[in-house]
């Protein structure tokens, strides 16, 4: 019994307090998907293109559930294509931490 208590615990403490970062691998396509789907329209450095700015400098002033769900959804009558077939949620919240947290020129250097 004590046994099963201390494996919940264990689990527990283990399970990281917000979102599971993608594995490494996927990581990697995600920063390509950035790049090279993204970029297509927000610009290889996403300074902007058909699509506004992806710049953690004009990001930083909006929530990441609004971010989250522009990039889970696109935009109804907008070029901004809905993507959650593509990434999940999680992976979703990963890439608008990767474009807040680092100068965009670094995050897309592998
Ligand atoms: C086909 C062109 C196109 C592609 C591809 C595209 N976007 Fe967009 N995106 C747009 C446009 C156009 C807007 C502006 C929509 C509007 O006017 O509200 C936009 C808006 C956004 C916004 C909201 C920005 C803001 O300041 O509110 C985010 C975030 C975003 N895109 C992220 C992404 C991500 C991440 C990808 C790749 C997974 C992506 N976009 C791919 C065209 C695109």
């Amino acid at each position: 019994m004590i046994r099963y208590l201390f494996i919940c615990l264990s689990l527990l403490c283990s399970a990281p307090a917000f979102s599971i970062n993608p594995p490494q691998d996927r990581q990697k396509e995600l920063r390509n998907m950035l790049k090279h789907d993204c970029g297509s329209c927000h610009g290889l450095t996403l300074k902007g293109g058909l699509g506004p700015p992806l710049l953690a400098s004009r990001l930083v002033n909006k929530t990441n559930d609004y971010l989250i769900a522009t990039i889970q959804n696109g935009r109804k009558g907008t070029a901004m294509p809905p993507w959650k077939s593509f990434i999940s949620v999680d992976e979703t919240r990963w890439l608008v931490q990767e474009l807040l947290k680092k100068p965009v020129e670094r995050t897309l250097v592998h």
